[in-house]
């Protein structure tokens, strides 16, 4: 519940900016530092990564995000917009907000402390009358402990945690569609987090803490289990010879109850599956459905592999990937299982080249005619645009149907 208490309700004086986002340079934290400095804030970014400031400061964007480096641009040139390796940015704003990284570790672990460690780095610099606006996907119970640690330092400072919802690709209309979920113990913190957010949106939901929390989490998790339950349909249709997606686009066809039955394709980047984990652990490791949809959405590499085995001689065989990317359109290649697939088949095949029109940080890939003329077998992995109509006389696994030529495998 919000308490009555009003709070910390004096704003620090002589403040430079309006906001300071820390993680500003990050796939959700700069696309919110644009929405709000095209919105006439003046705002600051503090982020640890060097290379991503100068890219910032010099108006290009780090990564792909549509739409977003002309609004760069525009807000480096009307000086709504600094970022810095500095922290001492961090003291310079009423309004700080925090979104990092906020990853489980290579056992699925969740790390609780990655916000009030990354606080620690900076927390000289804030300052009595800031509202302290957590934005990252936390594990539950990570803003009653950054209220501690502020309270703990001595500051009077209000804690807010309004969860970042947009989907990357989207982040620069969705920043100002999407309702802003916010949350605050207090009124005053809940009334400030109003008056910022509202610069992006009218749709406002007010929550406590706890309940936005696991709202987040809920949101993702409940994506993750339905993109789960289409796999292992589409499982079951494919070891029966049926072509799932004709199944779907039928049992769809004027049927609302069942439109939102997703189609099958690698459910994976940074955040649905790490976030099932941290619901996981939050509850105790006893989450049955979330792991089920683990090992359904996980296991779809293996599963196409198996099935490609049981056709071809693979150990004989050059197989190309079609897309490393997480999903369509996008060059971010973080927990995408187009590496789990490559993975698995340089264990079985004769040799695995990768393509993709949009990742940039990955030196081995190769052109696509490349790949295309030197394999014998094709798996289209993410199903970006430039795929749709592609020709070959390979044959092709393509569980998305990129191809309009069916999925089954
Ligand atoms: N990526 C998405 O689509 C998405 C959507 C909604 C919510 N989220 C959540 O948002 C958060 C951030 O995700 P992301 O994808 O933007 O991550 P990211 O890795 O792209 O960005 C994080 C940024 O924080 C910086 N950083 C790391 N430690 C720092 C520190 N101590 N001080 C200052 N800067 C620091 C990094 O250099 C990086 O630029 C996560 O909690 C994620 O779950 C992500």
């Amino acid at each position: 519940m919000i308490s009555r208490r009003y709070g910390v309700t004096k704003v620090p004086d002589l403040l430079d900016r309006d906001v300071v986002v820390i993680g500003g340079c990050g796939h959700v934290g700069l696309p919110l530092a644009l929405a709000f400095a095209d919105r006439g804030a003046r705002v600051g970014i503090y982020d640890v990564s060097e290379t991503a400031v100068a890219t910032v400061n010099s108006g290009r964007m780090p990564f792909a995000e549509p739409g977003a480096e002309e609004v760069l641009r525009r807000v480096l040139a009307a000086g709504h917009l600094e970022a810095s390796v500095d922290p001492a940015m961090v003291g310079s704003a009423e309004y700080v907000v925090v979104v990092i990284g906020t990853p489980v570790d290579e056992h699925l672990n969740p790390d609780q402390s990655a916000i009030p460690k990354a606080l620690g780095g900076c927390a000289g610099y804030l300052r009595d009358g800031q509202l302290l606006i957590l934005r990252s996907t936390v594990f539950p119970g990570v803003t009653a402990l950054v209220e501690k640690m502020v309270a703990g330092l001595g500051l009077q400072i209000e804690v807010a945690f309004c969860p970042e919802r947009i989907a990357e690709g989207k982040a620069m209309t969705e920043l100002f569609e999407l309702p802003q979920i916010i949350s605050s113990r207090t009124l005053a913190g809940t009334d400030r987090a109003r008056s910022l957010f509202g610069r992006l949106t009218s749709k406002l939901v007010v929550m406590s803490p706890e309940e936005a929390e696991l709202a987040k989490l809920f949101t993702n998790v409940w994506r993750y289990i339905k993109f789960a339950t289409a796999n292992q349909l589409y499982m079951m249709a494919n070891e029966r010879g049926l072509d799932f997606e004709r199944i779907r686009q039928g049992l769809a066809e004027d049927y609302p109850r069942a439109a939102d039955m997703p189609a099958a394709g690698f459910a994976a980047g940074p955040c649905l599956f790490k976030d099932t984990m941290q619901l996981a652990a939050f509850n105790h490791n006893n989450f049955p459905l979330g792991h089920a949809a683990m090992a359904v959405n996980e296991g779809l590499p293996l599963y196409i592999v198996h099935r490609l085995e049981q056709r071809f001689d693979l150990a004989s065989m050059t197989v190309g990937i079609l897309g490393m990317a997480f999903k369509a359109g996008s060059d971010d290649t973080r927990s995408s299982l187009s590496y789990k697939l490559k993975r698995i088949l340089a264990f079985k095949a004769d040799a695995v080249l990768c393509t993709d029109p949009h990742v940039t940080t990955d030196a081995a890939l190769l052109p696509l005619d490349e790949v295309l003329d030197s394999s014998d077998l094709l798996v289209i992995a993410a199903p970006h645009p430039e795929y749709r109509g592609l020709v070959t006389d390979k044959p092709v696994a393509d569980i998305w149907d990129a191809l309009g030529q069916g999925v089954r495998i």
